[in-house]
């Protein structure tokens, strides 16, 4: 076979497309993987429970939740904003989850306060094992419905929309 110079071209675009293809099959796979956990059973160790602070939160990278402690009360929470998906970052200044999407917004312990979320964010089942907080994430359940407000305080300040 002769080797010329357009053929050689030819080649070379189509090896170019097909590199491009699997970079970009690789990327999706990436980003939809299921999430590694410590356990096939989707069991994330959170460390002991007297870590999380009253009324806090704190972001868990290895089960990709939230910790929120309100009131005292231990919640393993969904970073997934359960309008359409988006990862909904917790406001320090307010205190609440602000979905930087389309601005809904749940009070620390998830409840829906405003937004188009159908309902407040959804939660993993959590345990104690060995005094360390467990998250279950193969258990997750809905958050609860619009008006509950068993959480719901005043914001602790100003709101973080439009930073950033
Ligand atoms: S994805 Fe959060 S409000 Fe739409």
């Amino acid at each position: 076979m002769k080797l010329t110079r357009r053929s050689l071209l030819d080649t070379g675009w189509k090896v170019g497309a097909a590199l491009l293809t699997a970079a970009a099959g690789w990327t999706s796979w990436e980003l939809l993987r299921p999430l590694r956990t410590s356990a096939a059973s989707g069991k994330v160790n959170l460390g002991n429970p007297s870590q999380y602070a009253k009324d806090t939160a704190t972001y868990n990278t290895a089960g990709r939740l939230w910790v929120a402690n309100a009131g005292g009360h231990l919640f393993a929470l969904s970073q997934k904003c359960p309008h359409l998906g988006c990862r909904v970052p917790f406001c320090e200044s307010s205190g609440r989850f602000e979905c930087p999407c389309h601005g809904s917004i749940f009070d620390i312990g998830g409840e829906h306060v405003a937004g188009p979320a159908p309902r407040g964010m959804d939660q993993y089942t959590l345990s104690i094992e060995n005094d360390e907080l467990i998250a279950d994430t193969s258990k997750r359940t809905d958050g609860p419905p619009h008006g509950a407000a068993t959480y719901l305080t005043p914001p602790k300040g100003p709101s973080c929309k439009g930073q950033g």
